[in-house]
Order: C-alpha cells, then sequence, then structure tokens
C-alpha cells in the first residue's frame, strides 16, 4: 500500500510520520517542493501533479490553514488552502480509486448548549476557520471519494505551538494569569489522532462501509482554565519552578480575539469508539504525558 501525507510536520502529521509507517510506503511532504512532487496546499496544479506521480492508496491531509484569528483577515487564502485544496484532492482521490482521511474541527459548530455535538448535529460555524474547515468537508463528500473525516477539539502535542505551552510559558514569566472558563472541551493530543487514524485506515480498507465523519476527541471535558491549572499543578508537581501564583477564571467576553470561539466543543466520539472498537484515553493523562517530554522528565 502507498500513502502520501501532507503536512507532514504540523502537530498531527509529525505524529503520523510515525503512526503511518507500518501500514506501507509513506511519502510524506511539506510545502516545499522535493524531487518534482509539491505538497503546497496554494499550488493546485503542482498538487494534483504529485497525486497522479505517486498515485497514492490513501491520501492524509494533515496540511490546513490552522491561524484561528489571523484566518478572519486572509480569508481568499484560508479557502484555497482549506477548501479548494481539500476539493482538489478529493477529486484526485476520486480517479484513483484512492482514500482521502482528512481533519476538520469542533469548530463547525456554534457552541450553543452543553451536549456533546453528534457527527450529524447543524453546523454553524462562529469564525471563518470553521467556515472554511467545513466548507472542506462538503467538497470531499460532494466528490464521492472514499473519505475518512476526522473532527478533533484543541490539539496539543510536544512539537508546535499550542495552549499547554503557551501557559507552561506564562506560568514561567507572571504571578498572575487570566483564563477563560466558559468555553469547554476536550484536549487532544496528535499522537493519539495519529495512532487512531492509522487504526482505522486498516480498518476501513477492509470495511468501506465505515467511511464517514467521526469525532475524535480524548475522554472527559475541561474548560480552558481547568486545562491550565492542570499543566501547572502537573508542572510543580515534577519540581519546576514557576512564577505563577493565582490562575484567574475569566469569562470569554472579557478576553477580546478576532475570531469568535465556540463556548461548548464538547464532542460525542460513540461512533468512532463503536465502529473501529476504540478506547479514547482521559485528556489528563495524554496531558500529562506531554507535559513529560517537554520537561524532559
Ligand atoms: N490545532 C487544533 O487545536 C485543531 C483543533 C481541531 C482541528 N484541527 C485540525 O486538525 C488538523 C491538524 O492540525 P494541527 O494542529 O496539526 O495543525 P498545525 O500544527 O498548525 O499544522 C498544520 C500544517 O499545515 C501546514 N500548511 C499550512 N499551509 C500549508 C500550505 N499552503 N501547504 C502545505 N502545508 C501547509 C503547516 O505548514 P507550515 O508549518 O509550513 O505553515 C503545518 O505543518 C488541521 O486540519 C486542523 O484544521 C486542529
Amino acid at each position: 500500500m502507498r500513502i502520501l501525507l501532507l503536512g507532514k510536520n504540523g502537530q498531527v502529521g509529525w505524529e503520523l510520520q510515525r503512526s503511518l509507517a507500518p501500514l506501507g510506503e509513506l511519502l510524506s511532504l511539506d510545502r516545499q517542493t522535493v524531487g518534482g512532487l509539491c505538497g503546497d496546499l496554494t499550488d493546485l496544479e503542482g498538487l494534483r501533479a504529485t497525486i497522479r506521480t505517486v498515485r497514492p492508496d490513501v491520501i492524509v491531509n494533515a496540511a490546513a490553514y490552522t491561524a484561528v484569528d489571523k484566518a478572519e483577515s486572509e480569508r481568499e487564502l484560508v479557502d484555497l488552502v482549506n477548501v479548494k485544496a481539500v476539493q482538489a484532492l478529493a477529486e484526485e482521490a476520486l480517479s484513483l480509486g484512492a482514500w482521502l482521511v482528512h481533519y476538520s474541527t469542533d469548530y463547525v459548530f456554534s457552541g450553543e448548549g452543553t451536549t456533546p455535538w453528534l457527527e450529524d448535529a447543524a453546523v454553524a460555524p462562529v469564525n471563518h476557520y470553521g467556515a472554511s474547515k467545513f466548507a472542506g468537508e462538503e467538497a470531499v463528500v460532494a466528490s464521492g471519494c472514499k473519505y475518512l473525516i476526522f473532527r478533533p477539539s484543541w490539539i496539543y502535542s510536544a512539537r508546535g505551538n499550542n495552549f499547554a505551552k503557551t501557559m507552561l510559558r506564562l506560568a514561567r514569566e507572571r504571578e498572575e494569569l487570566n483564563v477563560i472558563d466558559d468555553q469547554i472541551g476536550a484536549p487532544t493530543g496528535a499522537d493519539l489522532i495519529a495512532d487512531v487514524t492509522a487504526h482505522a485506515i486498516r480498518q476501513v480498507l477492509q470495511r468501506p462501509d465505515l467511511a464517514g465523519v467521526y469525532h475524535l476527541a480524548a475522554a472527559g471535558e475541561v474548560s480552558w482554565h481547568g486545562y491550565a491549572q492542570h499543566v501547572v499543578e502537573v508542572a510543580k508537581a515534577h519540581g519546576e519552578t514557576l512564577a505563577v501564583m493565582s490562575i484567574n477564571p475569566i469569562e470569554t467576553a472579557a478576553y477580546s480575539t478576532p475570531a469568535r470561539r465556540p463556548r461548548n466543543s464538547r464532542l460525542n466520539t460513540r461512533k468512532l469508539r463503536d465502529n473501529f472498537s476504540l478506547h479514547l484515553p482521559d485528556w489528563q493523562s495524554g496531558v500529562t504525558r506531554m507535559l513529560m517530554e517537554v520537561l524532559n522528565k
């Protein structure tokens, strides 16, 4: 089996390089052109030519425009990367008879209420990033290719930038932190996402009827404030010297950002767990393990 991985240096892409390797011959690209192969999602013709040359059995797209606030002012580029490029990948997958594995987001939802979202709940993105990710999903589905779309939430990894690492840095620099307490979700490790992806690919090749959209998040739920508290507690318990004395809960309204965020990012993951016979661990264990790696403990 030949697998083409795009976005190999992102949080999820980096972990996919590890988890996909045992499945078959893996070709991993970032946005640089290497050996005539193009992994730049802004170069649609280059991308199509690369897929026609490589002729993969599975395309895994971990590349995306992910800067949520900046996305509000770079809409054309966001749509090129998150929609038009995804459409091109899906069309090429269809003509090869290949699978397309793609990642969307909890940000497709409005964030209303407190019930965990099911895959078929109505979407209503509150920012342009979320809207572009849903348009990307629609392009995949409309293409008619075989696909798996995962919607993860609140991704972290030892490599790359994310909330947990930002909190660790701020906790070293400041005595007081103000962190949003009315947005709820589940921090989810890039390593877990990559491992689940590999398991799902193995199974869907035998069971094409398992194709579809899946929510993929660690078990449990927490606010950004609770998440920050966990990061600081674990770091302190492992001997880190931190300046922070208090972490204050604040409301979303007190922290202005260019892009709005959904308050309810709880994802119901039963479909993924049942269809693929998978267990999703609680969010604390993965975050703690990542911190051990970052803190070199
Ligand atoms: N991060 C989250 O909390 C979160 C939550 C839910 C869903 N998701 C989704 O999950 C997926 C993986 O997210 P992640 O956290 O791993 O993202 P990430 O760390 O930001 O990585 C995204 C990757 O895409 C690459 N990329 C951006 N524009 C590109 C282009 N034009 N051509 C080729 N590559 C390009 C980036 O390359 P450069 O480094 O060169 O820019 C980067 O390596 C994405 O689809 C994202 O939308 C993320």
